[in-house]
């Protein structure tokens, strides 16, 4: 075969994985910045006994930080190599309880979360609103980043993340 179409097959295929490691339908793969997030899952009661969720676990890096603290940690994400990449660091962590679930995050129920994280744009954000509001059991948090909702009024604000209960 032609080399100069192996080079072009090789970098075009390089591109579709790059574009796939941060594409995302209701917000691009931006991490959140870890120096904060042990205090905040801490805030928010996330320890053994818990049931904890991510919804857009990008690398998974939040979901092992809730599992490290002892909670049964979700990740929800919809990118099959973030997904890859996540499982991959979970297994250096034996002993943990951990989940990685592709999919939509619209899709599936949380009624049984105790504490949810979501860092999405203002319109995944919102539109999680009225959804996690139905579903959430009495006493359950939400943790949001950079971006809050619309309506529900948080307990706490530290930082770039705000802090809901779920009074009803
Ligand atoms: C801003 S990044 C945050 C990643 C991670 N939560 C963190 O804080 O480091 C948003 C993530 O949500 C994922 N995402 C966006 N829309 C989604 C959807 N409808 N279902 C599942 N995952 C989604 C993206 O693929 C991306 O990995």
């Amino acid at each position: 075969m032609d080399t100069t179409l192996i080079i072009s097959g090789g970098i075009l295929i390089g591109c579709i994985i790059s574009l796939s490691w941060f594409a995302g339908s209701d917000a691009p793969f931006v991490p959140t910045k870890m120096d904060h997030i042990r205090k905040i899952l801490k805030l928010a009661g996330v320890k053994k006994g818990k049931r904890f969720y991510e919804l857009g676990s990008g690398d998974g890096r939040v979901v092992l930080a809730a599992a490290k603290l002892g909670a049964y940690a979700v990740g929800i994400e919809q990118s099959w190599i973030r997904i890859l990449y996540s499982k991959q660091l979970a297994l250096h962590l034996p002993g943990i309880n951990v989940k990685f679930y592709h999919g939509n995050l619209f899709s599936k129920s949380y009624k049984d979360a105790d504490i949810i994280y979501i860092y999405l744009l203002h319109k995944g954000v919102k539109k999680l609103e009225e959804k996690l509001k139905k579903e959430l059991k009495k006493g359950a948090i939400v943790i949001t980043q950079t971006y809050h909702f619309p309506n529900w009024r948080p307990f706490k604000k530290e930082g770039d993340f705000w802090l809901y209960k779920q009074t009803f």
